[in-house]
């Protein structure tokens, strides 16, 4: 049966709207006839009830904590699979067979090696820049150097681009901190895996051999997994928008990771860490617990809560184990900031306050500490962030190309400024 939503006006009159259904999660009011029909728009500034567009990649349950990517609990690929077999999944829809695996993998590790004249590019930052703003003009500047892939009608140059992007991002990620420490680049290594490959090119240099270890490996591969995808978050809606105008993928991705740049978006991680340095010890919990709960305080539990999980958001829970090993292998299980954060999340866990609000520990509670153990700096864990969620926003972005409903996104607004007024001419105001 055919399901109908109706809308009664001001004047009385009733208008019925389809009403349409996913295969999992809430149904939503097909209203794109309403301004035509009605003369009037909806307003929802911050989408809190708008589905932007129809997707087939990331599904969310917020209330009961359940993350899909392609119809797979995230447990279950972070438990099993590489981050390049999620890559392959989010943008070809199936797990790889073991062959197309190699395949794919080949593909990537083909392409890590950056034009050589990006090398130069990069000088032309100051030293001390924050590399989101590197990163964000070298991405953007892709377009400039691959003018062979940039037609986005056509679905060789899609894949190019898409393979282009996923497999020099770690290497520019890299590149942006070489250049703030002033060491040399690191050129990538095709014997190496994705991850183990990029934090060689992070942390080796050209004078010995950099030996990846493996338990340090798999943790930083799992922030990758956990971080691929999020369905329509402020990012990938940017990416989404940009590219409805048909801007090309470098261009688009750059977009992405100015939103992702935001401290409500991308920066979180760097702010619980910094949170955790501020109360230092596990006697400060309680006065620091008392002024979160003070409204006038404006404190906030960095690392709880989210706009979308009313439940524990489950890349939390992997984070956790994933910081154990990590601490374990390095013989930091006694480091202060880990024990302050169990501390922190035992006592907030039961405390009525976030009980009542249903906040909970958020992936950015944990993923600072394990990226911290590894070596990154603070200021690069975004960039971290978005080397792992370009393979999202190119997923989203080739699947909105290829959706036949794909137009322009053009959002209306709500005009509250001055109605038609004259030009009075300068001589007489
Ligand atoms: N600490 C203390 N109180 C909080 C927190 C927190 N971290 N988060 C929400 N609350 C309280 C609010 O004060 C509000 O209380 P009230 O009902 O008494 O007024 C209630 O919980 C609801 O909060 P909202 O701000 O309305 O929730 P919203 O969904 O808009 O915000 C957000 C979600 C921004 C993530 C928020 O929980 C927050 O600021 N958390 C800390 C920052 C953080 O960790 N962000 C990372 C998100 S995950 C990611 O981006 C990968």
């Amino acid at each position: 049966m055919d399901k109908k939503a109706t809308l009664t006006l001001h004047d009385g009159k009733k208008i019925e709207f389809p009403v349409l259904s996913g295969s999992i999660g809430p149904d939503v009011v097909d209203i794109r006839t309403l301004y035509g029909k009605t003369g009037v728009f909806t307003y929802d500034p911050g989408f809190l009830s708008t589905a932007s567009c129809n997707s087939t990649i990331t599904y969310i349950d917020g209330d009961a904590g359940i993350l899909l990517y392609r119809g797979y609990p995230i447990e279950q690929l972070a438990k099993h699979c590489d981050f390049l077999e999620v890559c392959y999944l989010l943008l070809n829809g199936e797990l790889p067979s073991a062959k197309q695996k190699g395949e794919f993998d080949d593909m990537v590790t083909r392409h890590t090696m950056v034009h050589d004249q990006l090398n130069r590019f990069f000088t032309g930052f100051r030293r001390d820049a924050h590399p989101m703003a590197v990163m964000v003009g070298v991405v953007g500047a892709l377009s400039a150097f691959y003018h062979d892939s940039l037609d986005i009608d056509d679905p060789e140059h899609r894949k190019i681009s898409a393979f282009r992007l996923i497999a020099k991002l770690p290497t520019i990620t890299a590149m942006g901190y070489k250049y703030t420490t002033g060491q040399p680049f690191m050129y990538p290594k095709n014997d190496l895996s994705y991850t183990a490959n990029f934090l060689r090119m992070m942390f080796g240099t050209p004078c010995e051999e950099f030996k990846p270890n493996e338990v340090l490996v798999r943790a930083l591969d799992r922030i990758f997994i956990l971080h691929a995808d999020h369905e329509q978050n402020a990012s990938t809606s940017t990416v989404r928008l940009a590219g409805s105008s048909g801007a090309n993928p470098f261009a688009c991705i750059a977009a992405g990771i100015a939103c992702l740049w935001g401290p409500a978006h991308g920066g979180a991680n760097e702010a619980c860490l910094q949170m955790l340095e501020e109360i230092g010890d596990a006697s400060k919990i309680g006065e620091f617990i008392s002024k979160v709960k003070d409204k006038n305080s404006g404190v906030r539990l960095m690392g709880f809560g989210h706009r979308v999980y009313k439940n524990h958001d489950p890349r939390a829970k992997l984070m956790r184990e994933t910081c154990h090993e990590v601490l374990n292998e390095l013989g930091l299980h006694n480091d202060r900031l880990f024990k302050l954060a169990l501390a922190l999340e035992k006592i907030a866990i039961e405390d009525q306050y976030f009980v009542e609000r249903k906040l909970y520990p958020n992936v950015d509670f944990y993923s600072g500490i394990v990226q911290r153990a590894l070596g990154i700096p603070v200021s690069m864990f975004t960039c971290v962030f978005a080397l792992a969620r370009t393979v999202g926003w190119i997923a989203q972005w080739q699947e909105m190309i290829a959706d036949p409903e794909y137009k322009i996104g053009r959002p209306r607004q709500l005009y509250k400024g001055a109605p038609r007024r004259e030009v009075v001419p300068l001589a007489g105001r």
